[in-house]
């Protein structure tokens, strides 16, 4: 296939693309910094240069694909969360996806999917029950973005192509992501959970979401929204009991609600609300996950860390 990807330099797309690539797909990637991958380019491989908001000429490398892949926004906890920051995340995300969306719309031979990234905070808090892909988008910020981003991407359906909206957890993997930012404390015997442990928290690999996103674009029973997390999601108490049991740290040090909301302000929001997602459609197509099972997924991430001798491995 020929694929273009968006956000394919991030956490995730850089592992995508290299998969992609490794099975002999054709890819386009679409970034905002193309040169530290024009060296990389050739048949199988185009930079290209966009803005991820208008469109004004990459639009062109969009007519023979065969499908498209967007990841790109800016990074959700990477600073406070000011007026000015939030619009950014948003307007990242849903700018980004219109002008792919306008892409395709203008292009003579559509691509025949497009997935488009999204998340379980399209829930918002859901402190009870199972949360499947039938359940309604909640209330918050961070609800408010998904819902707004995949309206953007449904547009596609209008002018024929497959949109297939992965609601994707959090992605644990060694290098980046949430774990990185979450070892440090355990590292230093300072982990704990933050608020009251009881929140849920949608965990997922990095390699089963690639596995999922792979799934989706060649299985085209899949549509519509896809809850990508683990089946047996876990609480924030549970979450962090594990990450100390992998790391051989204790985990002590809980983060009292309020001193988050000092420390993040409308961040915590995202940290101490989350929702039991599990992965129905995924269940109901017949996916196999490599790592259902926490404990399995943090030991294969730390076993590699020791192996690989990184600096942040316990
Ligand atoms: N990682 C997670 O735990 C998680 C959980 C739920 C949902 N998701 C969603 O899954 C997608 C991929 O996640 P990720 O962790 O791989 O993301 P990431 O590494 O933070 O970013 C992905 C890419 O987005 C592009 N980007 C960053 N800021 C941007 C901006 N202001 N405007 C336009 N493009 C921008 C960058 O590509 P270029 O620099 O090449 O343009 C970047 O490589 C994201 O949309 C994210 O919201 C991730």
């Amino acid at each position: 296939m020929k694929i273009a990807v968006a956000g394919g330099t991030g956490f995730v797309g850089k592992v995508l693309t290299e998969t992609l690539l490794q099975q002999g797909h054709e890819l386009v990637l679409l970034t905002r910094n193309p040169e530290p991958y024009r060296q990389f380019s050739g048949r199988m491989l185009k930079a290209v240069a966009w803005d991820g908001r208008i469109l004004n000429g990459w639009e062109r490398q969009l007519e023979s694909i065969d499908a498209v892949v967007n990841l790109a926004g800016e990074p959700i906890a990477a600073r406070r969360w000011t007026a000015e920051q939030k619009r950014r995340i948003a307007d990242s995300r849903i700018f980004a996806t219109r002008a792919l969306v306008l892409a395709i719309k203008g292009v003579q031979r559509k691509p025949g999917i497009l997935v488009n990234a999204s998340a379980v905070g399209y829930y918002g808090n859901v402190p009870e029950g199972e949360v499947q892909e039938t359940a309604a988008a909640g209330n918050g910020f961070l609800a408010e973005v998904c819902a707004a981003w995949e309206r953007e991407a449904l547009e596609a359906e209008k002018a024929g192509v497959r949109v297939v909206l992965p609601r994707i957890g959090i992605v644990l993997e060694q290098g980046d992501g949430a774990l990185a930012k979450m070892i440090p404390p355990f590292r230093f015997y300072a982990g704990g959970p933050l608020g009251s442990g009881k929140q849920w928290m949608p965990w997922i690999h990095r390699e089963d979401l690639i596995r999922i996103i792979l799934f989706c674009l060649s299985d085209r029973c899949v549509s519509g929204p896809v809850n990508a997390v683990a089946p047996k999601p876990v609480t924030m108490k549970e979450f962090c009991a594990g990450l100390g049991k992998a790391l051989h740290r204790p985990n002590w040090a809980p983060v009292p609600g309020f001193v988050l909301k000092l420390i993040l302000g409308d961040m915590a929001e995202m940290l101490l609300g989350g929702q039991q997602a599990v992965p129905e459609k995924l269940r109901m197509l017949g996916f196999k996950f490599q790592y259902p099972f926490l404990d399995d997924a943090l030991s294969a991430i730390f076993t590699d860390l020791r192996a690989s001798g990184r600096p942040n491995s316990a």
